[in-house]
This record gives structure tokens, sequence and C-alpha cells, in this order.
């Protein structure tokens, strides 16, 4: 008896050791997970996993928030289906604040909640769409330093990131995470739109 328990212990013991394994494989590849390669069934099995759950994980940080423009529904203001994730819209005209003292000790934002006026001048939220104009041209990498450290391209030696881009509070996103976003960022329609460059504060 005891050893039939001992054993059942050490095959539950190797069960899940062989799904941790499983796991971390999966996340030491994220960059090929997003993407590419590796054998078809099992690979396109674990990329449609990692897919919605990297929707889900987009959902609940709230990326849609600043980097989707808006469209009116009875429950208020939500992502536009059509131009999910693309960024400030270039073709936006900002109204022109007149009175400066509506500045004083506030944040402002667009009615897309994409672009933000405070003490740090305009900054206008990206383009993730894999458009060209988007992530299209970024590798993975360069998209978890932008996430992990605040880096403006995810690049070394960039500038770092403007509020309101919450990324410390990303900073601590699991490889498994990062992977998992990256893999929804690239599956949803690419939107093409050039996002315009931060502007500094007017005084
Ligand atoms: C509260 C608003 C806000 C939220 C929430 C937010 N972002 Fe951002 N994000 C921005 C703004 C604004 C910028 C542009 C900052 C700048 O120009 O320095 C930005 C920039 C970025 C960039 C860099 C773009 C570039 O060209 O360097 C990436 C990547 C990014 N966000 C991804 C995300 C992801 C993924 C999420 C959700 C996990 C997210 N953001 C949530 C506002 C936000």
């Amino acid at each position: 008896m005891k050893t039939i328990t001992v054993l059942t212990g050490l095959a539950l013991l190797s069960l899940s050791l062989t799904s941790c394994l499983w796991e971390q494989s999966n996340a030491a590849q994220p960059g090929t997970a997003g993407v590419s390669s590796v054998s078809p069934s099992t690979d396109t099995q674990i990329l449609e996993q990692q897919i919605a759950y990297g929707k889900h994980l987009v959902e609940i940080t709230g990326c849609n928030d600043c980097h989707s423009p808006k469209i009116m529904t009875p429950q208020g203001p939500a992502p536009d289906p059509k131009r999910l994730l693309s960024g400030h819209p270039s073709d936006e005209k900002l109204a022109v604040v007149t009175d400066k003292s509506v500045l004083q000790g506030y944040v402002l934002f667009n009615m897309n909640s994409t672009a933000a006026t405070g003490p740090w001048g305009t900054s206008f939220s990206g383009n993730l769409t894999p458009d060209a104009t988007g992530l299209g041209s970024w590798s993975y990498e360069s998209f978890k330093k932008a996430l992990r450290e605040g880096k403006f391209k995810g690049l070394d030696g960039s500038r770092m990131l403007l509020p309101p881009m919450p990324w410390p509070n990303y900073s601590t996103l699991t490889d498994k995470e990062t992977a998992a976003i990256w893999a929804y960022l690239q599956s949803i329609p690419p939107v093409r739109n050039i996002v315009p460059a931060p502007m500094p504060p007017t005084g």
C-alpha cells in the first residue's frame, strides 16, 4: 500500500515536472512562438493558446484604454473594432487649450484617450498593430524592452517612454506573458496610422 502511494506520488511529481518543463520551454522561445516555425500542429495549438491568453492580458491590463480609438456605445466609449490598438489617430485634430489655467494640476485626455497633456507635454499612444506604421517592423526583443524597461521603440539608448504609458506596472511581466501579448498583437488586423511625435510642454 505504502509502495503504491509512493509510486503514485512519484508519478504525479513527474507529471507536474513535465508540465513545468513544457511551460518553460514555451516561455524560453517567445520570439518564435509569437510568429513562425516549429512543428505545425502542436505549434499552431500553442500559438492559438498564446493569442487567446495575450488577448485576455491586453484586455485586463487596459492597453485598449489608451491605444484604441473609441466609438460611443450605450455603455459609453468602447474600443473601435476597426481601429483596434492602432494608437492616436493621425487625422485627429486636438482642440487648442486656450485657458491654460485648466492645465494647472490637471492632466487632460482627448475623447479617444489616445492623447494626454500634462507637465511632460502632450503624448500620443503608439500603434500596436502589425502594420509597418505600428509594430510591424519591431522585433520581439524590442517589444519586451519597451514594455519592461520603458524604452521608446524598445531600443537601448533611446528616450524613456512618456506618461501616461504605465510601463513600470508592466516591468514585472513574465516571458510567458510578454510572449502571449506579442502573439496577440501580431495576430490583430494591421491598421495604417502614423502616430504624431510628442509635443513639449507649452508652459
Ligand atoms: C494610460 C495609457 C496607456 C496604457 C494603459 C497603455 N499605454 Fe502604451 N503607451 C501610451 C502612450 C501615451 C505611449 C507613447 C509614449 C511616448 O511617446 O513616449 C505608449 C507607448 C507604448 C509603446 C511604445 C511605442 C513606441 O513607439 O515606442 C508600446 C510598445 C506600448 N505603449 C504598449 C502598451 C501595451 C502592450 C499596453 C498594455 C499592456 C499599454 N501600452 C498600455 C499609453 C498607454
